[in-house]
This record gives structure tokens, sequence and C-alpha cells, in this order.
């Protein structure tokens, strides 16, 4: 049955390039969910852009002496290039500084506040005693008041994972030049959480299929609920759509309260282009449809909390009451999927000690599929991972290149050398039979797998299929049979064909590009699995052009074994993957050394 699905992708900073823990944690996974959603039928909105505002854009834009905007810029495009490169199939990869982002998160900011879950209270806010300016929670680290740990953010302590105020950690310090902040007040307004915390509790009881430690941290998060302020001092950001606030070139709206609409602000900017601008209610009004956010653990806690009491605000479910705004009632995520760390040569990756290696580099020298595939079987699913170049070799030569991409290329050269076409079957052996009910069956599997985000055990129950078929192929030994059986040959032949046929539907949510070669190599059309494109739009609402990830999915494999087509031509094969020479192992690591320890 179809159904509409929302992939919810993290917002990558756009203050620097991505490198491939980024896409490994939440890009990637993502894709290949709704790669094969929309393969089995279901009616997918994939969205998500570049996160702009806040202290991490105005830190590395000073660092680098340009404004915060040409900062966002710059990084916008390079990293909208870099997702379409790995071939993410964003239904729009937008970003939030657009003028559609402004008006959805003011529009939120207006009615929760109407609603009465946003509460203006005096705080204190630390500032930097050498420039006089606001230091930002996440800015200041000190010792945990709950459980003691000495590397405690102002804003959150990683070790506990409790939320904190900067003005309780013990021995406070900046992150940026190491002064104790001095603490004066000021006025802000908080998401009342206390008033949305019951509510929070009976929808994260409701949910199932979460992986354990999700679910149990979230619950956990409600232990110890406090107001939350949603907006800053800070001059970089949306103003605060209240009288007396919206001019104050010094108030913003807290980047975590804007960033987690822009799932919300991305649909409806994705509808206004899409020529209905109400196509996103069915994705978001709709109590049928489904969404699953995809993220690093360092963003659960916004996912699980923060944006669900903002939905509960808005439509006006906590004890406050209140009733929905103008986008109507809007449906809470039915599952926040989180990943865990990729750490690179058994060290954290770290872009200030050049222990990274980024997406471009990595695409310049390799193919976007073999990332890919090393993402699906070895990457930060349920724990932390370690990427090493000796890994990524041997999973690319002694799996993709030895046992899928050897496998189509001895089935297509067979039949193209000894037929030259789809051979038509003769009479069914039991092993023939055997092999295709593994691979048509094998459908139901890995689809059932990839719902419930167990890819590394998906994508292994496709190769499988592709090493039974590799088994078959040796047992059958088809080259031997020209002579003296041709039918039997071509019956062999034709079941090798489908199963590769099947195998390649199997793998190409996870290797979207090197899919179309082998549909095409088997002389098939149309599309496997389409892929995004870039196009450069125009603000919808007067701002500048920018570039948007977008693409037509419409054109697709379907979800379940297709018949070859018998007499179609099959011409000889051209490789499908790469065999790298192991002496990449060694180049990589010294480059990385030269890198890191330079
Ligand atoms: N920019 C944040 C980060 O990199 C993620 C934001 S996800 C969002 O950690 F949905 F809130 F935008
Ligand atoms: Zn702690």
């Amino acid at each position: 049955m179809s159904r509409r699905v929302l992939t919810a992708v993290a917002w990558p900073y756009a203050n620097g390039p991505r490198h491939i823990g980024h896409v490994s944690g939440f890009g990637v996974p993502a894709d290949i969910f709704s790669r094969y959603m929309r393969m089995a039928g279901n009616d997918v909105l994939m969205v998500s852009g570049t996160d702009e505002h806040g202290t991490p854009i105005l830190v590395q834009a000073e660092k680098e002496g340009v404004s915060p905007r040409d900062l966002a810029d710059r990084y916008n495009r390079v990293i909208v290039e870099d997702l379409h490169a790995l071939g993410l199939s964003y239904d729009l990869f937008t970003r939030t500084t657009t003028g559609n982002h402004y008006a959805v998160a003011q529009e939120l900011f207006r009615t929760v506040h109407r609603n009465g879950y946003l509460v203006e209270q005096r705080t204190m806010g630390a500032i930097s005693p050498s420039t006089g300016r606001t230091l930002p929670d996440r800015y200041i680290e000190g010792t945990c008041p709950i459980c003691g740990s000495d590397g405690a953010r102002g804003d959150q302590c990683d070790n506990c994972g409790n939320q904190l105020d900067a003005t309780e950690l013990k021995n406070p310090r900046s992150r940026i030049n190491g002064e104790t902040p001095k603490f004066v007040e000021t006025e802000h307004f908080f998401l009342d959480l206390p008033a949305l915390s019951d509510a929070l509790g009976t929808w994260l009881q409701t949910r199932t299929g979460w992986r354990p430690n999700v679910l149990k941290f979230s619950l956990n998060l409600l232990d110890d609920v406090r107001p939350r302020a949603m907006t800053r001092d800070i001059d970089w950001g949306i103003p605060v759509p209240l009288e007396g606030w919206e001019t104050n070139a010094n108030k913003r709206l807290y980047v975590w309260f804007d960033a987690v609409i822009g799932y919300l602000s991305a649909s409806v900017e994705w509808a206004r282009r899409s020529g209905d601008p109400d196509a996103w209610r069915a994705w978001w009004n709709d109590p049928a449809a489904r969404s699953s956010y995809f993220m690093g653990k360092d963003n659960i806690t916004f996912h699980s909390q923060i944006w669900p009491a903002e939905l509960l605000a808005y439509n006006g479910l906590g004890t406050r009451g209140g009733k929905p705004g103008d986008h109507g009632k809007l449906n809470l995520p039915t599952e926040v999927v989180s990943s865990e760390f990729l750490t690179m040569e058994g060290r954290k990756f770290s872009t200030s000690r050049s222990v990274v290696i980024y997406v471009r580099d990595f695409l310049e020298r390799y193919d976007a599929d073999a990332l890919r595939y090393f993402i699906a079987v070895a990457g930060p699913e349920t724990q932390d991972t370690d990427f090493t170049w000796a890994e990524f070799v041997r999973r690319n030569n002694d799996e993709l290149v030895s046992t899928w991409g050897n496998l189509v290329n001895r089935t297509a050269s067979m039949i193209a050398k000894n037929v030259g076409s789809i051979p038509p079957p003769g009479e069914l052996a039991a092993g023939d039979r055997e092999l295709l009910t593994l691979s048509g069956g094998a459908f139901g599997e890995v689809g059932g797998l990839i719902e419930r985000h167990r890819q590394k055990q998906a994508i292994a129950a496709a190769m499988r299929v592709a090493s039974e078929a590799n088994v078959y192929l040796s047992q059958q030994a088809p080259w031997a049979l020209k002579n003296t059986d041709p039918e039997r040959m071509r019956t062999v032949l034709h079941v090798a064909a489908q199963v590769v046929d099947d195998t390649n539907r199997l793998l190409a949510p996870f290797l979207p590009h090197s899919s179309q070669h082998v549909h095409e190599a088997l002389g098939r059309s149309g599309q496997v699995s389409p892929g995004p494109q870039i196009r450069e739009v125009d603000d919808l609402d007067g701002g500048l052009s920018y570039p948007v990830i977008t693409g037509d999915y419409a054109d697709q494999g379907a979800w379940e074994s297709q018949p070859v087509e018998i007499g179609h031509p099959v011409p000889t094969p051209t490789p499908v993957f790469t065999k790298l020479d192991p002496s990449v192992v060694d180049d990589e690591l010294a480059m990385l050394e030269r890198e890191a320890g330079g």
C-alpha cells in the first residue's frame, strides 16, 4: 500500500565542507531509506538544507574574516555540490536563510507564543569581558554540576546527556580564549517544556521500533525538564516576530528553534515550487503519513524533545491549551533514527587537527558507490565505528569488485559472447529454481530490514544472493556447455541474468550509480533509481538566488523481481567497479600523517 513518507535529514551547518563522518551518520542512510521507500511504491518527500544561523556560523566567519552571509553562501554551495555528488536524492535541499524559511519559522514562533508556551523571563547571560560581546552557551565549558565531568558545555553535558545552563557550570571558561565569562542580566523567551512534558511523555511512550538507546535517552530527558531559552543575544539569525523585539538587531531566534522548523519550511518550499502550494500538507497534516528523522547522536535531544515540544505547543496540546496556527495541526515525528559516530583510523574526526577526509577529496579519488558501500556495510549504525583505509580497500576489492562486479561481468560477457541477447530458458532444474526463489524472496527480507533501519543486515542479505549466484555459475559451468548442451547453457545464462537483475534492484538503494550501469548492461531501459540534480533557483520571496538539490524520482524500478526481457540485446560489458591497488592504503595514510602531523 502506498504511504506518504517524510524523510527528514539533519541540516549540516554551512560553516565548512562536510567530511565522510557527517554523511555516514545521516546523509547516506537517509538516502538508502528514501530510495527503497520510493521503489516500494511509497510517496516520499525527502528534505533538508544547510543550517546557516547561530554561533557556529559566526565563529567561523570571524575566523575567515568574512561576513556570516558570505560564509553561508560559500559553504551552502560546497555542501550542495558534495551531497549531490554522493547521489543523495533530496526532493529539496535548501537553506535556512530563505524568505520562505523566515516566514514559516516566524509563524511558528508567533503561534507558540500566542498559545502561551513561550514565556518571557529575565535571566543571566554570559559575556566575554575582553570583547564585551555575548558568549554563547556552547562556547563556555566547565565542570558538569550533575556528573562532575570536566568537558561540559554551557548548553549540554555530553558525558551524562543533561541539558545545562551556563550559569550552573563549575569553573566556567570561554572555549574561544579561556577567559572567565561575566554573567549579566538579559531577557529571553523560554519554551515552557514543563507545560509540555506530559504530552511529550505520552507521545514517546507510544513510539515503536526506535533503537532502544535512543528511546531510553529521550525518556530520560523528561526526568528533568526546565524552560529553555529560544532567543539569543546575537545579531545573526531570524528576528523575533513580536512587537518591540522585531526591530531589535541584537535579539534573534535561537538557531535550534529555527533549524528544526526547516523540515516544515523546506516541505512548504518544495510544494510552492511544485505548483501546488498546499502539497506539503499530505505529509504534515494527515496523521497517516510517516516521518523518519535521520541524524547523529549529538542531535537526539533536539529531535526527540525540542522539535516535538515546538509542535505540541503549536498544536495547542500542552497544559496551557491553545490551537494550531495557519499550518494546521502538524504531525510529530514517527521515529527518530540516530546513528553513532565514525572515527578515522582510530581517532576522532577533527578539522582543526586535520584528522579528516572531506567528501569532495574522497570523491575526487574514489567512486561515490564505493563510499556508499562502505558506509552501508561498515558504517556507525548502532555503535561507534572506525573508518580505515585498509578496510575500505578490502571491502571494495573483495566484496564490491569480486563478489558483485564479477558476477555482473561474467554473466553479461558470457551472454554477449555466446548468445548476444537475453536467452530463453529451457526446462528449469531444481538448482535453478532454488536460486530464483532465493533472489525473488530477498525483496521482502531486504526491504523489511531497510524499513527497520538495519541497513548493514540488509546489504549483507543482498550480497548473499550475489555470492550464491557466483557459486551457481561455478557449479553449472555454462561455458563448458556451449557445444555439449547449448539449451542447458541458455537456461543457466537466463537464470543468471534474472538473478543479476534481481540483485541489482536489491542493491539499487545502496549503489544507485552502478545500478544504472548494471541495468543497462542487461539491456534494460529506464531508470532503476534516479539521481538528484542541482538547480539554481530564485528565492520565492524576493531574496537572492541559490542552488538547491532536487530531482524527479517518479520513473524507477519496482521493488520486486521483474522478468528479464528475452531477446533483448546484451552488449559486451564494461567493468562496473574499480579495483583499488593496495598501495592506496599507504598513500592515504601518509597523506593523513602529513596533514595531521604538520
Ligand atoms: N546543524 C546541526 C548540526 O550540524 C544539525 C541541525 S538539524 C536541524 O549539528 F534539523 F535542526 F536542522
Ligand atoms: Zn554531566
